[in-house]
Formats: structure tokens, C-alpha cells, sequence
């Protein structure tokens, strides 16, 4: 038979098939798996069940739904005052993965360089090589996970069209701070690029830290492409409803990609998410207050454990460092805490292209059950 493309070559299963694997193996309590292992609200549930009974099941317009896409317009000016014309400017897709795809097909050209900051979430690389575009990486740094300007000048090269920023940051629940943005920004503009920002954990923030959109910075709305998930808002991962909001050109060209991958969206999940996006105001109160608790539990009792690090301001992430407690790096170390403490963790090194630094960490998702929670901590003890 003849060979598979040349765009997926070097492609292989993650290290995250290998630790699931093994966590299954050896009945371990898996907090590398990052998403809840409960459900979202009822509510939200009741209205999209409601949805499908009232008949919205046939294909939906294919940019979104009208009043998902509304709605996605409506929070964009009620929390940050960014003005997204739902008609030309808000497109839904299946999830923030789809987003990423649309995003960098619509963009990068082969030999096009795009400035990933690592660690990463690990589709952005997947993408821009199946583009036939270069990732470029720059680190950010332990303990902070800061980037240093200077770096990122080094990366930017005339070919460079592209930076993909995450806020707040998977896997390391950093919050990036005005002053930070703001070298990215100023990068930006200096060498005209665009900037995906990945917003998806953008309501998960703690003790009073503010999520900044990108967008909202001087001089970034027009090159700032900001994507979210709804799966991350309501803790619905599995409904895969996402949005990419954009400039007109933009959000053109990732139209035109959008409708020969997947075309349209669920419209049930589409109708419902719009209701759900209606309610933020009341509802992210419990739901950050529901995370907080689960973040300050998982903290203490790792601090009891002896691990010392910074609390993480947002996201479901804990970025752990290990070399206290182990000579191991961090895939070695995760492979010990399945098989002798029955614990399954995320080694970030994967997350990496440049830099070691992941090595001296492990990712644990907090976003579980209680009793997931103390049953980690309680198997950890031993
Ligand atoms: C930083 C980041 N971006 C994008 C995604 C993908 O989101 P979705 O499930 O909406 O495709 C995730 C999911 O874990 C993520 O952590």
C-alpha cells in the first residue's frame, strides 16, 4: 500500500495514551486527564435536552447558529467591552480545537514561522505542522512561567506571521498580568503578526485576578484572533461547542476552511449554549467558587506532601515541581506515581520543543470529584 501523507509524518500516539493506559492498568486515580470527571449544571442540560424536543436538530447555519453567535457578541461587550459583530466577525466551532485548526490553516502558508510559547497546549504544534508552518518556540520561564522580551524578539524573523498565546495557561494555571500582555503586544505590532489568543479557561480565575483579553489591549483588536470553549465555562467538555471571534478577513478565511472540515455545528448544543451564555452573570459565581474550593483542598494537602509552589491563579492546572522528591524527569516520575502510588499525572516535558524545564514538573488536574481528589491525596500519602 502506498504511504499515509507527508503532513502527519512523525506523528505518534501521545504520552497521554501511555499514561492512560497504564493508569488503567494499574487502577489508578487519574488526575492527568484534564477535564472533570463530573457533570455540568442540570440546567444547562434540561435546556439543551428542551432544544432538541422543540426540533432544533437539522443543520445549523454554518458559521453558527443566529443567537449562539449573538450571544458569544453579547458576553464579548458585557465583560470586556470588545465589539464582535455576530454576523461578521463570531464564528462557532466544534470546540477550541477546531478554532486552533481553522486558525492556522486559514493563515500559515508552508515556510510560515509561528511563535508558540512552551509550554504549550500540544494541538497549536499539531496544526502548524500539518500547515507546513514552522512552530518557533519560546519558553516560559520556572518558577513564574515569565517570557523575557529578548527571547522573544530572537524568534521573530521576517517569515514569522503568527504567536499563539494561551491565558490563563494550561498547564501551568498561570494568570498573565497587563505588563506581561503587553510585551506580546508590543511585539505584535512592531513586527506586524497576528496573535491567536486561547482564551478557553478565561472565566476560571482566582482571589480577585482579573482575565485580560488580549483583544483589549491598545492597538491589539485587529490582529488579535480570541477563541473560547463553552465546554470549559460550563464544564461540558464533551458538548464541543467553540467560537473564534475576528476581524472580517479573518473571519472570512476561516469560514472558508470551516466549511469543508466540518461544515455546521450541533444546533441543539448551539441553541443551548446561547441560553447558558445568557445566564454567566449568575452562574460564575458557583462556578468559580466550586473550582476555588477544589484548588485550595488540592493545594494544601499537596503542600502537606511537601511539594512547594506558587498557588496557580486559574485554570483547572496544578504545575508541580518534582525534584525535591525524585532524581527522575517527569515522564520516569509519572510512570513511579501510577505503578507505586496508583496516581496518574500529566509529564509536561511534552508540552515542550526548546527547553528541559518541563522535566522538573508534573501536571495535576484538580477539576475532580471530591472524593477523586481525596482519594489521590490519601494514595500519594502511602
Ligand atoms: C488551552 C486549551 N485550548 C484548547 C482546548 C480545547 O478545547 P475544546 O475542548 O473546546 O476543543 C483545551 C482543552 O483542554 C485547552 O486546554
Amino acid at each position: 500500500m502506498k504511504d499515509t501523507a507527508l503532513r502527519i509524518a512523525g506523528f505518534k500516539d501521545s504520552i497521554f495514551g501511555v499514561i492512560s493506559r497504564l493508569a488503567r492498568e494499574n487502577n489508578a486515580v487519574n488526575l492527568g486527564q484534564g477535564f472533570p470527571d463530573f457533570d455540568g449544571p442540570e440546567w444547562l442540560k434540561d435546556i439543551a435536552y428542551k432544544k432538541m424536543q422543540e426540533g432544533h436538530n437539522q443543520y445549523a447555519p454554518f458559521h453558527g447558529t443566529p443567537s449562539c453567535r449573538q450571544e458569544v457578541s453579547n458576553y464579548y461587550k458585557k465583560f470586556y467591552n470588545l465589539n464582535y459583530n455576530q454576523e461578521s466577525e463570531v464564528t462557532i466551532t466544534v470546540g477550541a480545537t477546531e478554532a486552533i485548526y481553522l486558525v492556522i490553516t486559514a493563515l500559515i502558508n508552508p515556510g510560515d514561522e509561528v511563535v508558540v510559547l512552551e509550554p504549550f497546549y500540544d494541538s497549536y504544534v499539531a496544526s502548524i505542522k500539518m500547515a507546513g508552518g514552522i512552530p518557533k518556540p519560546v519558553t516560559m520561564h520556572a518558577p513564574d512561567f515569565t517570557i523575557d522580551q529578548k527571547e522573544l524578539e530572537a524568534a521573530i524573523t521576517s517569515q514569522t506571521k503568527l504567536l499563539i498565546l494561551n491565558n490563563p495557561h494550561n498547564p501551568t494555571g498561570k494568570v498573565w498580568s497587563k505588563e506581561e500582555l503587553q510585551i506580546v503586544a508590543n511585539v505584535a505590532i512592531k513586527n506586524d503578526l497576528y496573535v491567536l489568543s486561547d482564551e478557553v479557561y478565561e472565566f476560571l480565575v482566582f482571589d480577585g485576578v482579573r482575565h485580560i483579553p488580549t483583544a483589549t489591549l491598545e492597538g491589539m483588536f485587529e490582529r488579535t484572533i480570541t477563541i473560547s470553549s463553552a465546554g470549559k465555562t460550563f464544564g461540558l467538555t464533551g458538548w464541543k461547542i467553540g467560537w473564534i471571534c475576528a476581524n472580517q478577513k479573518v473571519t472570512n478565511a476561516c469560514r472558508l476552511v470551516h466549511q469543508y472540515v466540518t461544515f455546521a455545528v450541533s444546533t441543539p448544543m448551539q441553541e443551548a449554549v446561547a441560553e447558558g451564555l445568557k445566564k454567566l452573570p449568575d452562574y460564575l459565581p458557583g462556578f468559580v467558587s466550586l473550582y476555588k474550593g477544589k484548588r485550595d483542598y488540592f493545594y494544601e494537602e499537596m503542600k502537606k506532601l511537601g511539594f512547594e509552589f506558587a498557588i496557580p491563579k486559574g485554570t483547572y492546572f496544578m504545575m508541580v515541581p518534582i525534584k525535591k522528591h525524585t532524581d527522575l524527569k517527569d515522564v520516569d516520575y509519572a510512570m513511579k506515581l501510577i505503578r507505586e502510588k496508583q496516581v496518574a499525572t500529566v509529564p509536561p516535558s511534552a508540552f515542550y520543543l526548546k527547553s528541559t524545564e518541563g522535566e522538573n514538573f508534573l501536571r495535576f488536574c484538580f477539576a475532580k470529584k471530591e472524593e477523586t481528589l481525596q482519594g489521590a491525596i490519601k494514595n500519594l500519602h502511602r
